[in-house]
């Protein structure tokens, strides 16, 4: 099998590509990747000589680009590429739309016209965001309505109804998984784990929006990868799929452990304003994949915090050289200029 990766320098795609060619030695990867500053050739620079793996630097909103890239005889499609973190997408949508939903778009039109005779698999790698906040009970299923909260969530939905509008019009392949959150080696430290474990191992404060008990599932990345090669060849066309790791934690929860692991202490944690229409909680049933394609999450959330604080531990220079120019910036506009809420809210939420 031949995959055109979009997105492949990423955090999840970067991971992705690690683990389709370490069980598929027999396949091989096209990479595209715009390397916007999310993206790094360094997340895969151990494949850089391999004749399975070829990267192309290139942005999916480019029509006739995209369409050469189609036309080099691939056998399935997996967009990965997206802008992808919702604080950003709140400071300005406008790249948000332009890459999530028309890039999208490009690549699905680039199919449709490269392969009229529907060979090519077209996967959307999509978000439990889609479908907005739960309350206190229940769990995202394939059929809960769509009801997007932020820029990014709502640039996620409308490429997925444009992935099901070629499926329903067109005919074409396509499937969609919907993951919860995602963390493990390689993640950008703008998202809270890694920005958690990179502040605490250089005793800086901890950022925790409003009261810290928004709840999130999380996943270990690794398991991720898993699920979406079992529905790359596995996947029933035009079906949905949820993808979870079966672990809700409040994210004051989350970085306690990340301290505790590290043997900081919980003083390091600091309250700051909350994110505007910040979801309260996601939770995510994955039935269906589990009972048609056998996947279910093998690693553990205690499990994969170990890993990925071992990983940020032996790999300081990799985030190190992340953490200048443009990041601290965009971290002193993020959380400098946050008034602090008033202190009764730690005790509310119970720092010790
Ligand atoms: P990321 O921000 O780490 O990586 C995105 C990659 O896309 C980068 O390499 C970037 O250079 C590339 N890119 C951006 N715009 C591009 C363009 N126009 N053309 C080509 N490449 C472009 O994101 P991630 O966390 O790895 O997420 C990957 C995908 O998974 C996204 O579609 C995201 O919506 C989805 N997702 C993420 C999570 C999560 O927890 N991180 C959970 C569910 C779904
Ligand atoms: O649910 C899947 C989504 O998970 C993906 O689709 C997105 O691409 C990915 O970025 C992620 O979105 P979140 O907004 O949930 O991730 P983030 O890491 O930004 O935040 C996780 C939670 O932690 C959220 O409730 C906000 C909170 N938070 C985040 C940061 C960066 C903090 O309290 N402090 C912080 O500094």
């Amino acid at each position: 099998m031949k995959v055109l990766v979009t997105g492949g320098c990423g955090f999840i795609g970067s991971n992705f590509i690690r683990y389709f060619l370490k069980f598929h030695p027999d396949d091989s990867v096209i990479n595209v990747d715009k390397l916007t500053y999310a993206g790094n050739l360094e997340n895969l620079s151990e494949l850089s000589h391999s004749p399975l793996y070829q990267f192309i630097k290139g942005d999916i909103t480019d029509a006739p680009r995209v369409q050469d890239l189609v036309s080099m005889g691939v056998d399935a499609v997996i967009n990965f590429a997206a802008e992808s973190h919702v604080d950003r997408s709140i400071e300005d949508p406008s790249a948000f739309v332009k890459t999530n939903v028309f890039g999208t778009f490009v690549l699905l039109e680039a199919v449709r016209k490269f392969s009229p005779k529907q060979e090519i698999r077209f996967l959307q790698v999509s978000t439990d965001e889609v479908y907005g906040s739960l309350g206190e009970t229940g769990a995202f299923t394939e059929q809960t309505p769509l009801a997007p909260n932020s820029p990014y969530s709502a640039s996620k939905t409308a490429a997925d109804m444009m992935v099901r509008a070629y499926h329903r019009t067109y005919g074409l392949p396509a499937l969609i998984t919907r993951c919860s959150n995602n963390f493990g080696p390689y993640q950008f430290p703008e998202k809270l784990i890694p920005l958690m474990i990179s502040n605490a191992i250089e005793a800086q404060d901890l950022p925790i929006y409003g009261d810290g008990m928004h709840i999130r599932d999380w996943i270990y990345v690794e398991d991720h990868c898993c699920a979406l090669d079992a529905v790359l060849r596995h996947g029933r066309e035009g079906e949905v799929y949820n993808i979870g790791g079966g672990s809700e934690m409040p994210n004051l929860s989350v970085a306690k452990a990340i301290l505790d692991r590290l043997g900081r202490p919980h003083s390091l944690l600091r309250f700051v304003t909350d994110r505007p229409g910040h979801d309260r909680r996601y939770a995510i049933d994955f039935s269906k994949i589990e009972r048609e394609l056998g996947w279910k999450p093998s690693v553990s959330f205690e499990e994969g915090i170990a890993l990925t604080v071992d990983w940020y531990l032996a790999h300081r220079e990799w985030w190190k050289k992340i953490k200048t120019g443009e990041y601290l910036t965009y971290y002193d506009r993020m959380y400098k200029n946050r008034p602090l809420p008033p202190p009764c809210r730690e005790e509310k939420a119970g720092v010790e």
